[in-house]
C-alpha cells in the first residue's frame, strides 16, 4: 500500500485544509503543517502531498521554506492548491520538488474563498468554496493517485 502524508500550510480561511483532508480520507493519508513534520521520518512515504493557499502568486512562503530545507528525496510528490482566481502557477513549487529528487504524481487546484485586499470591500469572492462540488473533485483526484 502507499504511503501518504499530506504538507498542507492553511493560513487564510482553512480552505486548503479542508481539500486536504477530503484528500486524506481517500489515500488513508496524515495531514500535517510544515513545523510538525519530523524530517527523518519522510523516508517512510512512497508518495507526499503538498498545499496552501495562493499568495500574490505564490504557494505560501511556510511551505516554500519548508521545502527549499528539505534534504533528498526518493518518492513522489503532489502538489495542490486553493485560490481566489484561476491560473495556478505550480512550476515554481513543482521544479523545487524535483531539484530535491522528488518525481511530479500530479497537481490539483479548485477556486475557495478569497478575502486579498482587492476583493475586501465586496466582502470577498468565491464566498461558500470549497464546495462539495470542489472537495468531490479533491477526492476523485486522490482516488487518481491511490491507482497510480
Ligand atoms: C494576502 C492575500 C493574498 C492573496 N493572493 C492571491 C493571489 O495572488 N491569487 C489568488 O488567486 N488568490 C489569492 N488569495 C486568495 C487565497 O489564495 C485563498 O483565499 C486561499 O483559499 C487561502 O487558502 P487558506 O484558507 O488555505 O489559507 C490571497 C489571499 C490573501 C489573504
Amino acid at each position: 500500500m502507499t504511503r501518504t502524508l499530506i504538507i498542507c500550510t492553511s493560513v487564510s480561511h482553512g480552505n486548503t485544509r479542508r481539500v486536504a483532508e477530503a484528500m486524506a480520507e481517500v489515500l488513508g493519508a496524515k495531514v500535517v503543517e510544515p513545523d510538525q513534520v519530523e524530517l527523518a521520518e519522510l523516508g517512510d512515504y512512497d508518495l507526499i502531498g503538498f498545499g496552501s493557499g495562493i499568495f500574490n502568486r505564490r504557494f505560501h512562503p511556510d511551505l516554500l521554506r519548508f521545502v527549499s530545507a528539505l534534504p533528498g528525496a526518493h518518492g513522489s510528490a503532489f502538489v495542490f492548491a486553493t485560490s481566489g482566481l484561476p491560473g495556478v502557477r505550480f512550476e515554481p513549487l513543482l521544479r523545487a520538488l524535483q531539484d530535491k529528487g522528488f518525481k511530479t504524481a500530479g497537481t490539483f487546484s479548485c477556486r475557495a474563498f478569497d478575502t486579498w485586499a482587492p476583493f475586501k470591500p465586496v466582502g470577498g469572492i468565491r464566498k461558500g468554496r470549497p464546495d462539495r462540488s470542489d472537495l468531490q473533485a479533491a477526492r476523485q483526484f486522490a482516488e487518481g493517485l491511490r491507482g497510480r
